[in-house]
């Protein structure tokens, strides 16, 4: 790079940063905050479709967009971050592509464990883990260890997730207590289903973003989305900045959420979860 290039560059560099800056502190002069944001991270394969690169680079770029994301998210600072890296529906993808995926949860959880760890963030993993490959169980059990007695962000990651496989392993579970005594079916309250999800304990997510511009959900958080406020870009996931999150953020906070009544400020639904 000429270097009237390279000054050209840490100008604008700078420039962003001046604007991620100003976006934060807008966000946070809001004063209402979402305390949890679930992320569907799409169009990893479109944005190397049209770089004219393997699929694998769109996800491998999609990483990059991943480490942004959960930094800026313990600097918010949000409650729970949680992103949807592999749905259950996703083993259907070439055999290749699905190890390659596998190979980059191995490897980031490897690598950002140490970053993630002085950021004080912790790790959670929703989804059925007895079927994935055992290097990737492993990084997982030990980052959720390394991780475990942090206090800040809770990472929340949803490999190999399907909405409506958890509540259904949920439902065997209610079965299973309730024949064995354990429980009055007339008991069974919404926080009891609650109770059996693999989310048991987190507040419901607030802000819903999906980016590529597709509308739907994906059989992604499908109990606990009731009354999450969806917020759709169509920018391509790996382009996804901190800019993107905080822009999804603001418009969040202009939302009203009446949970099915009259008007409630956005700060009040936060607080209930
Ligand atoms: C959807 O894009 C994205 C995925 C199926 C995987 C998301 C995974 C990552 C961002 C990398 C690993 C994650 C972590 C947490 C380290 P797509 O392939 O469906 O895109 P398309 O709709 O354009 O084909």
């Amino acid at each position: 790079m000429a270097s009237g290039d390279a000054a050209a560059g840490r100008r604008g560099n700078g420039r962003m940063l001046e604007e991620r800056t100003r976006l934060l502190r807008e966000v946070r002069a809001c004063g209402t905050l979402p305390r949890h944001v679930a992320i569907i991270m799409d169009g990893n394969g479109r944005w190397a479709e049209r770089a004219g690169l393997p699929r694998l680079e769109g996800h491998r770029a999609g990483v990059e967009a991943v480490r942004e994301t959960v930094r800026l998210a313990g600097e918010i600072p949000l409650e729970v971050l949680t992103l949807f890296a592999f749905s259950t529906e996703n083993w259907s993808r070439p055999a290749a592509e699905v190890a390659g995926l596998m190979g980059l949860l191995e490897l980031s959880l490897r690598r950002e464990r140490e970053e993630l760890h002085r950021n004080g963030v912790r790790l959670r993993v929703v989804g059925e883990r007895g079927s994935l490959p055992h290097a990737v169980r492993r990084e997982i059990e030990r980052t959720e260890e390394h991780l475990a007695g942090n206090r800040g962000l809770l990472l929340c990651l949803a490999v190999n997730y399907s909405g409506r496989s958890e509540i259904t392993r949920a439902m065997r579970m209610l079965a299973e207590r309730v024949r064995e005594g354990q429980l009055d079916p007339g008991a069974i309250q919404e926080e009891t289903v609650g109770g059996f999800l693999d989310t048991a304990g987190l507040p419901d997510p607030d802000l819903l973003i999906r980016t590529s511009g597709e509308q739907r959900v994906s059989n992604f958080l499908l109990w606990q989305l009731a009354y999450t406020e969806l917020w759709v870009t169509p920018v391509l996931w790996p382009d996804f900045t901190p800019h993107d999150l905080l822009r999804g953020i603001l418009e969040y906070q202009q939302r009203e959420r009446r949970f099915g009544r009259v008007a409630v400020p956005a700060q009040e639904g936060a607080l209930r979860g």
